[in-house]
């Protein structure tokens, strides 16, 4: 289990044991965390589990995958230097005490 913190646009911060091999964007949708819709199920094909990943974070999450940049020109926030989707970040013991902020809408 690796701990997840999801920040909400208000500042609300919810840490999750997450399962490893998941994705950021799964452990908030099975854990009804706000902020995070997921809609396609994780296809790369919603934009609607758009985060910004905390700064400190954003080395050792790595670069977009091929493909997230188009999806992400149509999120419904804005675009930042270390957005991703999330579905695209697994989960992995290395990301132990990740930090991710959610934007103020998916839609
Ligand atoms: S869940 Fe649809 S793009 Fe990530």
């Amino acid at each position: 289990m690796t701990k997840i913190v999801y920040v909400a646009a208000d500042g609300t911060r919810t840490e999750i044991e997450a399962e490893d091999g998941s994705s950021v964007m799964q452990t908030a949708v099975s854990n009804d965390v706000d902020g995070i819709v997921g809609e396609c199920g994780g296809s790369m094909a919603c934009a609607t589990c758009h985060v910004y990943v905390d700064e400190a974070w954003a080395d050792r999450v790595g670069p977009r995958n091929p493909g997230e940049e188009d999806m992400l020109d149509c999120a419904a926030s804005e675009m930042k230097p270390t957005s991703r989707l999330s579905c695209q970040i697994k989960i992995s013991p290395e990301l132990e005490g990740l930090v991710v902020h959610m934007p103020e809408a998916q839609f």
